[in-house]
């Protein structure tokens, strides 16, 4: 075995120790909560609950972060199922959408915390940003929020939806679920500016990992969640540079696959064209990505650059190794951690009647 193929093991079986005590943590909890929303296995406490089971259950956990957050504030109605059946019907006319709302919940979370404030729709907000031009999903979760109201006015936040139907997307593509926590308050404040420290594919490790270490995340992290680009697409804007012009050089990346080269040249001639992130298995949550990365196919210059630094390549080689569900557990697990980053609790943020605006009694 020579050096890096240790290290690669070494962090497979770290990883694979973490991944059995979140999986232990995650399925007792499950146990409550069951295993996959697609299924409309309900959360126990969803269903018809009874006093006696609130007053004892629900209760202990009332408050951010809790699964059970919505059980007493919306009773008889199950939120996470709402959630769910709305993300399936959109991801059942186009499937484009789910990765979308992935993404969107990461811009929601990567500014300012998890706190709605990507969907803020006003002048010079996180979304008119120019980094934000091709986030997608706003109309989704727009009609999500809309049945919410209906169902439970008031109640449910736009920070707690976008976490939850983000979930439910990945999970429509094949990848595994995870528990997601709830009783997030949506913020007040959104600003474009802010908006614009989101990496953007052209940035080096270092900056990566300092804007991951920024929201309280590792390593390990970055590596995990870029891994999301296993499904969804870019605009070809995002890529030029690097097939047609590598570093002001004139020429393509030559870490570039060849075949994937002359492919990418042909689909990529006009800046407005999209790109498969993942050029194997484009709309299927797998570890592909990784697996893209070690034959050259890999797509955004940040994502190639995973394999070409010693504090992350160990940890993109590890994650090729192993079978897809446990990657996709593993994602999840990185996922839950970073649903939880900066979230405004109590009366720090509010629910908002309408993702797009603030509560205009908060003026
Ligand atoms: C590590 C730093 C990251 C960089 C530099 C990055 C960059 C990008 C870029 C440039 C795009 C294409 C945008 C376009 O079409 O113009 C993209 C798409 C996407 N990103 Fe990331 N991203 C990062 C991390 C993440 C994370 C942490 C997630 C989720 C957990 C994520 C999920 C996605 C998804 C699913 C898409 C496809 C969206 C679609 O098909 O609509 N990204 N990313």
């Amino acid at each position: 075995m020579n050096y890096s193929s240790s290290i690669s093991f070494f962090f497979f079986i770290i990883l694979l120790v973490q991944l059995i005590s979140i999986s232990s943590a995650t399925y007792n909890e499950q146990d409550q909560n069951k295993k996959s929303p697609l299924d409309v296995d309900l959360p126990v406490g969803d269903i018809g609950l009874d006093d006696s089971f609130a007053s004892s259950e629900i209760l202990q956990s009332d408050e951010w972060p809790s699964s059970s957050y919505y059980h007493r504030r919306c009773p008889n109605k199950n939120v996470e199922k709402i959630i769910n059946k709305k993300v399936k019907e959109w991801v059942d006319k186009d499937y484009k959408i789910a990765p979308s709302l992935l993404r969107l919940h990461y811009h929601d979370c990567a500014v300012r915390g998890c706190d709605g404030s990507i969907l803020l729709n006003n002048e010079g907000s996180e979304r008119r940003a120019n980094v934000s031009k091709t986030l997608r999903g706003f109309e989704m979760i727009d009609d999500i929020k809309a049945e919410l109201e209906k169902e439970c006015p008031e109640t449910v936040s736009c920070a707690d939806i976008l976490a939850a139907a983000a979930r439910d997307a990945t999970v429509l593509l094949g990848g595994e679920y995870w528990d997601v926590p709830f009783g997030r308050k949506d913020g007040r404040v959104s600003i474009g500016k802010e908006a614009d420290i989101v990496p953007m594919g052209h940035d080096n490790v270092t900056t990566l990992l300092e804007f991951f270490q920024s929201m309280g995340l590792e390593v390990s992290d970055l590596v995990i969640l870029s891994g999301a680009h296993t499904i969804g697409r870019t605009s070809c804007a995002q890529v030029q540079d690097r097939i047609y012009n590598y570093k002001g050089t004139g020429k393509p990346d030559p870490s570039i696959n060849e075949k994937y080269l002359n492919f990418l040249q042909r689909r990529c001639r006009w800046a407005s064209e999209d790109a498969e992130l993942d050029a194997e298995t484009p709309w299927k949550f797998d570890n592909m990505y990784y697996k893209n990365l070690q034959n050259g196919l890999g797509l955004l210059p940040t994502d190639q650059l995973l394999l070409s630094d010693k504090r992350t390549e160990p940890i993109a080689k590890a994650l090729a190794s192993m079978p897809s569900f446990l990657y996709g557990q593993i994602f999840g697990a990185s996922m839950k951690k970073f649903g939880k980053v900066n979230v405004l609790s109590g009366d720090e943020g509010e629910i908002r009647t309408n993702c797009n605006f603030v509560n205009s009694h908060s003026y």
